[in-house]
């Protein structure tokens, strides 16, 4: 057995280079990592944040989060769906001392329809915008889906990025609050301007590295960086403060600092920002981050759900009917093989489909907790497991499609339309 220190190689045995593979992880290309016999393993998300050096999200943080703003964190960060971030204790203080920041996410319009999956970053922000009441913009990067996405024109994003818009309006957003735009419809002015001035400030062999591009990558992928990252500066939408765009008020709104919660997969594009918003001609503070894991695929760890393959994924057009054959049929279940064995043994709910669904969506952790001493135990059977993941998500998924129904194209103008935005910020701020 090796002892620690000893550096034993293995001899390298034909074929394993295929078989064994690490995980990666990009903005384009998501895959766990597999074992010497191929098999997937589940995604290693300490190890990714080791490597791209972000902090682990801890108890203290949240102890801190949930002292200044009077709210219980959000599920999600208590069960470590939201695991890392960059900064984020900085939007802290700035919460405390009632000064201003922002938030800014976004989606890649790939498709018409969103997934379970998909709805998490919007739900998480929604929520952060109500606990810290500040404004929020919305990017649908209907530019970078057409120049990285072979088969799709800048036509078809553009009409996914309006449908998406509406699903994004019904996860809850404050009209009051948030602006949605379309990358192909929006940037000019300030926003074009700050593309220009980034991109002066980036090199081709800097976003090679960070995006694997290489000579043969068409120009405008090249590019889309700095489109995606100078939409965390304030000085990019004016009107959102109304802001008369003179020198002294643009270099005060490029002081303003700006919170991204994201999918991890998305951290190369803000570590490019973060090592250059200072060098702007107004500079800018880091954008802090707030990372979240990907949603379980229905087949198991070491997939996510994806919307190219529909067994994957539950769609957020889903029937109840619908809802309950995919998680029968293909959620992957940590029961065992027969009942007996099942009752002797008990389930695994660390690998069990249907539990991580459960635990993403029953807010109750009491009940939470009993759910998961009963599986383990063999008391509680896969199929009852199952049925109770079910009843959840049918329950999100029509309440989804109750909000969705009411969002008009009217509506959507509205959320899409520059405008002055309303909020209050922290309304109890420590006095200096
Ligand atoms: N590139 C992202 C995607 O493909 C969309 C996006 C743009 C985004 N800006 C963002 C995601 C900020 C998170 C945060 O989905």
């Amino acid at each position: 057995m090796a002892t620690s220190g000893s550096e034993t190689v293995l001899p390298i045995r034909e074929g394993e280079e295929e078989k064994k593979a690490e995980q990666q992880i990009d903005p384009w290309d998501v895959q766990a990592g597999r074992d010497e016999n191929g098999n997937v393993l589940a995604f290693d998300y300490e190890a990714i944040s080791k490597k791209w050096a972000t902090k682990l999200i801890d108890e203290d943080l949240l102890q801190r989060f949930e002292r200044l703003t009077g709210h219980k964190p959000h599920r999600w960060l208590r069960r470590g769906l939201f695991f890392s971030h960059r900064d984020f204790d900085r939007i802290l203080d700035k919460y405390e001392a009632g000064e201003p920041f922002f938030m800014y996410t976004g989606r890649g319009p790939s498709s018409d329809a969103l997934h379970l999956g998909h709805t998490i970053p919007f739900s998480f922000t929604k929520w952060l915008q109500d606990v810290f009441d500040v404004p929020l913009v919305i990017m649908l990067t209907d530019d970078e889906k057409a120049l990285f996405k072979e088969k799709l024109t800048f036509e078809e994003t553009y009409k996914f990025g309006l449908q998406n818009a509406k699903d994004i309006i019904a996860c809850g957003f404050d009209l009051k609050k948030t602006f949605i735009y379309s990358d192909l419809e929006y940037i000019s002015g300030p926003f074009l301007t700050n593309v220009w001035e980034f991109s002066k400030l980036v090199t081709f062999n800097q976003v090679r590295g960070a995006f694997g591009f290489n000579e043969s990558t068409n120009i405008g992928r090249i590019m889309f960086p700095a489109v995606q990252c100078v939409a965390a500066f304030a000085t990019s939408y004016p009107e959102i403060w109304s802001d008369k765009p003179t020198k002294e008020r643009t270099k005060a709104l490029a002081k303003i600092p700006c919170l991204v919660p994201m999918a991890i997969d998305q951290d190369p594009y803000f570590r490019l920002v973060r090592d250059n918003a200072h060098r702007m001609r107004y500079p800018s503070p880091k954008p802090a981050l707030i990372h979240s894991k990907f949603l379980t695929a229905l087949q198991g760890a070491g997939g996510k759900m994806s919307a190219s393959d529909p067994n994957s994924a539950i769609f957020m057009t889903d029937t109840p009917n619908q809802i309950k054959n995919k998680i029968n049929k293909h959620a992957f279940s940590g029961g065992r093989e027969t009942l007996e064995e099942h009752r002797e043994l008990g389930g695994i709910p660390e690998i069990d489909v249907a539990f991580q669904y459960l635990s993403y969506f029953e807010d109750d952790d009491e009940k939470l907790k009993k759910i998961e001493d009963s599986y383990r135990s063999g008391e509680l059977l896969t199929g009852e497991l199952k049925k109770m993941a079910i009843e959840l998500i049918q329950g999100n998924v029509k309440e989804f499609q109750s909000r969705r129904n009411a969002v008009t194209d009217e509506l959507l103008r509205q959320y899409m339309t520059p405008r002055k935005l309303e909020w209050k910020g922290n309304p109890n701020p420590k006095p200096k």
